[in-house]
């Protein structure tokens, strides 16, 4: 018996990274799975990964920054999968540049894929979500079970962190996001949490000297930094994020919600 079985989830930001990780988990455990990316061809491979290993998965590669787009993806996943029950938040991007050479492009950007996406995937899933939520209380007192909302944000929006005045900005409207939710879909038994990950193993951390894509990544300076303000010596893997991930969308969390969960081999952030 998985800890998801009967669950239908969709994970944004899938293709790769932490997102692959999740979907993958998710689907070992039971869950069918909507594999959410604007890049198809990783995103595909997820897709087959997981219905090679037996588990259930289908490809969207909506653009989540119109409603529109965020409307097709759930209205997708009930299509497919008649339900939707848990939604993970978790597509981000960076393009990192000190303060004062920042321009409205980086600013719109980052705030559109990592706020702004969240807010419409939001949007479209609690519309089904509260309303299944709504009959079951109506019809027998309860809702049948707890529905699952998770963002990332990250420990670098936690502390502040120099060249990301976008990125931090966004991942700090997230939480915002988490705690108001948790209050107002709490009684629709809809958690809202969200994850912090450290320094986590994927492209996005990856040298920038080395990178596939100029725009992304950490000068290796800072890199090695990073690596020495984590407590236990080691950069975290994206599974260790999934797992957190998982246990958050699982009903062991039913009584949890608004909460960050800081995934970073022991970096203490509020
Ligand atoms: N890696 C870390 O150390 C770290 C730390 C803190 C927070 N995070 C956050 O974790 C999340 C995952 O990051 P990752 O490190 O796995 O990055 P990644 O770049 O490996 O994966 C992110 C995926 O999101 C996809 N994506 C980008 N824009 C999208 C959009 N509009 N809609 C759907 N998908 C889109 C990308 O194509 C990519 O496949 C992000 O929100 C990131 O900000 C990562």
């Amino acid at each position: 018996m998985g800890r998801l079985d009967d669950r239908v989830a969709i994970v944004t930001g899938s293709g790769r990274g932490i997102g692959a990780a999740t979907a993958k988990l998710f689907a070992s455990e039971g869950a069918a799975v909507v594999v959410n990316d604007v890049d198809k061809d990783p995103a595909q491979e997820t897709v087959e990964e997981i219905t090679k290993a037996g588990g259930k998965a289908i490809l969207n590669v909506d653009n989540t920054v119109t409603f529109d787009a965020a409307r097709n993806l759930v209205a997708q996943t009930i299509e497919e999968f008649g339900k939707l029950d848990i939604l993970v938040n978790n597509a981000g991007i960076t393009r990192d540049k000190t303060f004062h050479n920042m321009d409205d492009e980086m600013w719109d950007f980052v705030l559109d894929v990592n706020l702004r996406t969240a807010f419409n995937n939001t949007r479209a899933a609690v519309e089904h979500m509260r309303s299944e939520a709504k009959k079951e209380l109506e019809g027998q007192g309860a809702p049948a079970y707890h529905r699952k909302i998770t963002f990332t944000t990250s420990t670098a929006a936690l502390s502040g962190n120099p060249g990301q005045a976008n990125y931090t900005a966004a991942k700090m409207g997230l939480v915002g996001l988490t705690r108001t939710l948790c209050i107002e879909l709490g009684r629709f038994h809809i958690n809202s949490n969200a994850v912090a990950p450290g320094f986590i193993e994927t492209r996005l951390t990856a040298a920038k000297e080395s990178s596939e894509d100029p725009n992304i990544g950490i000068p290796e300076g800072i890199r090695n930094m990073a690596m020495v303000m984590i407590p236990m010596g080691y950069p975290g893997q994206p599974e260790d994020v999934a797992k957190t991930h998982l246990f958050l969308a699982s009903s062991d969390s039913d009584y949890v919600s608004g909460q960050v969960i800081v995934v970073g081999g022991g970096v203490v952030r509020y």
